[in-house]
């Protein structure tokens, strides 16, 4: 029988990875945390830290990636494209169609209790040629906080850090925002030129030593051990607060209308220092979350822009300051702020001075209003279709009702990640910054007490740090989706479905991450063209990444 031959041909190939030897992955080293519902952590030390390497994947073949709240972490497997004797005749538009369950046989391989009923067996159908945005990719935030608790290690631990976020055999992140100044997540306020007051020409503007010591150090080890360029977004929480209406770091202020041009030669300057350092700045955002000065209900750094104020600004000062600066190819990303505020400020912006909207380059977008559907970005792209939406900040833990702020190895919080970053994928988002790359185990420093959960948590006093499940959530993108990646159409032929993305990606290859976020099985298959499709089961809350070479 046919199926027969699919399997020994499946066998004989994994035979042949086999005794050719796949890389040569170190394991996470579990810890279970010792609470009730909680996952594994991977714990990494001076001497061992788990690696992961990108398997090439032949013609005909796919690769896959599996973690799971049970403890599996980039388990690898792999399989044969499938051929069905007859074609599927399915329809070309991509329309979401329901498909007709007899279609297509049970998948009945594997020997043991799952029953395949229309509420378990999700189909869906690739359509390649059906292109939506060109992918930037994945990245985390070098705060002061982040960048403090890594040089806590040993140099050997620091050097693991790095190799886990950035190299070949880690995450391979290719984005980083960068505060320009101080954060929350510092050990205190400050910001540049904080003297002499009134020094509209910047005439004392110098970094930090949180720049030379921590933050410029860590970028550039993530910078050496990346195998492409890390490209840079840099974000102001609040300028010298001499330049505010309320001269104070936080709370109602904007920037005072005689001090508009020194707040956008404010950039130009942080951009120049880094460039002294060898660090390229790729964008800079309009200023982080301008509403906290709008409606401060929030303690920290902060600076206001109602959308007329930003309007005027972006297009009397920010832009042509930048355009007609040495630094004229640095991107301008309009908000930085909560999805649901992005229509108004842009709307406001356009109203205010239409050549505002001309100026940016796209729009920046944080995590925390995501309880609002994804699909307004789908229109915010197609009422501004030549911007990009790059999400800038997410984090786990920061509202007030969050009563854990650390809520070590949890999965949901990994479970979440994934939701919204396949979400935002699938609304026009071209890439998704992660907010600090590690914390302590408070979730800190911040000076605000404004503490968070972070991928990573750092424990000097053992010289190790640990990856949470929200890591892993990362990796099955930052992985598997090379920069220049699009996104194609996968489309619904089934009743029962699971959150998904796929990519093109230029190595020519289909990537799609799947997530399974109930604590049932379910089998997938995945219907390449008219006769070609893969399949495999999918464990309760888990998330894959499946690499497949479609060229024969
Ligand atoms: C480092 O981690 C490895 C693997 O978990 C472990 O065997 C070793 O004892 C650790 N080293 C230290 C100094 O804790
Ligand atoms: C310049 O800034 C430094 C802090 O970076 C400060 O100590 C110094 O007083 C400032 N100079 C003047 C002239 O205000
Ligand atoms: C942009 O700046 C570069 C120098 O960094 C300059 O050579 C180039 O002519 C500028 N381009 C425009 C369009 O102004």
């Amino acid at each position: 029988m046919e199926r027969v031959g699919v399997l020994n041909i499946i066998l004989s190939f994994t035979f042949l990875l086999a005794t050719q030897g796949l890389s040569e992955d170190l394991p996470c080293a579990a810890r279970d945390v010792g609470i009730e519902g909680r996952s594994i952590v991977c714990v990494c030390n001076a001497t061992y830290c788990d690696t992961i390497y990108r398997e090439a994947v032949p013609p005909g073949t796919y690769f896959m990636y599996t973690s799971s709240n049970a403890g599996k972490r980039f388990e690898k497997s792999s399989g044969v494209i499938e051929v069905a004797e007859e074609s599927f005749d399915d329809d070309e538009t991509g329309a979401d169609i329901i498909s007709d369950f007899k279609n297509f046989p049970a998948y009945d391989d594997e020997d043991d209790d799952f029953q395949e009923t229309i509420w378990n067996r999700v189909v869906l159908r690739l359509f390649t040629i059906i292109r939506s945005q060109f992918l930037e990719g994945f990245g985390g935030s070098v705060t002061d906080a982040a960048a403090i608790n890594w040089r806590k290690l040993s140099d050997p631990t620091q050097r693991e850090f790095i190799r886990s976020y950035f190299s070949t055999d880690g995450l391979e992140y290719n984005l980083i925002r960068v505060p320009i100044g101080g954060a929350d997540f510092s050990t205190h306020p400050y910001t540049y030129n904080e003297l002499p007051w009134n020094d509209g020409a910047l005439s004392n503007f110098s970094l930090s030593d949180e720049d030379f010591f921590f933050k410029l150090p860590m970028i550039k080890l993530a910078q050496e051990a990346a195998p492409e360029e890390i490209k840079i977004t840099a974000s102001t929480w609040s300028p010298p607060i001499w330049m505010k209406t309320n001269e104070r770091i936080t709370g109602f202020g904007q920037v005072k209308p005689e001090f508009y041009q020194s707040y956008a030669d404010y950039h130009i300057r942080f951009i120049e220092e880094y460039e002294k350092a060898e660090v390229k700045i790729w964008a800079i955002t309009t200023t982080n979350e301008p509403i906290n000065g709008i409606v401060p209900i929030v303690n920290f750094n902060s600076l206001g822009w109602t959308p007329a104020q930003l309007g005027r600004w972006v297009a009397n000062n920010l832009g042509p300051t930048v355009r007609n600066s040495k630094f004229n190819q640095t991107l301008i990303l309009a908000v930085d702020d909560q999805r649901y505020i992005i229509p108004i400020w842009l709307r406001g912006m356009e109203s205010a001075d239409p050549r505002s909207i001309e100026y940016i380059d796209g729009i920046a977008i944080h995590y925390y209003g995501n309880f609002v559907p994804p699909d307004i970005l789908s229109r915010i792209h197609h009422r501004y279709p030549g911007k990009i939406l790059l999400s800038t900040e997410a984090c786990e833990g920061p509202m007030p009702w969050d009563l854990l702020k650390v809520e070590v190895g949890s999965w949901a919080r990994a479970r979440r990640y994934t939701r919204n970053i396949l979400e935002d994928l699938n609304n026009y988002v071209v890439g998704w910054i992660d907010w600090n790359l590690c914390l302590d185990p408070e979730g800190g420093p911040n000076w605000a007490e404004n503490f968070v959960d972070a991928p990573i948590l750092v424990y000097e006093e053992n010289d190790e740090f640990i990856k949470q499940p929200m890591f892993y959530a990362m990796g099955h993108f930052s992985k598997f989706i090379p920069r220049g990646s699009r996104v194609i159409r996968a489309a619904r032929r089934s009743l029962a479905t699971l959150e998904n993305i796929a990519v093109l990606t230029p190595r020519d290859t289909i990537v799609m991450v799947i997530q399974n976020r109930y604590t049932s099985e379910r089998s997938v298959r995945i219907n390449i063209d008219n006769t070609r499709f893969i399949r495999f089961r999918m464990e309760p809350e888990s998330i894959k990444t499946i690499e497949i070479n479609p060229n024969s």
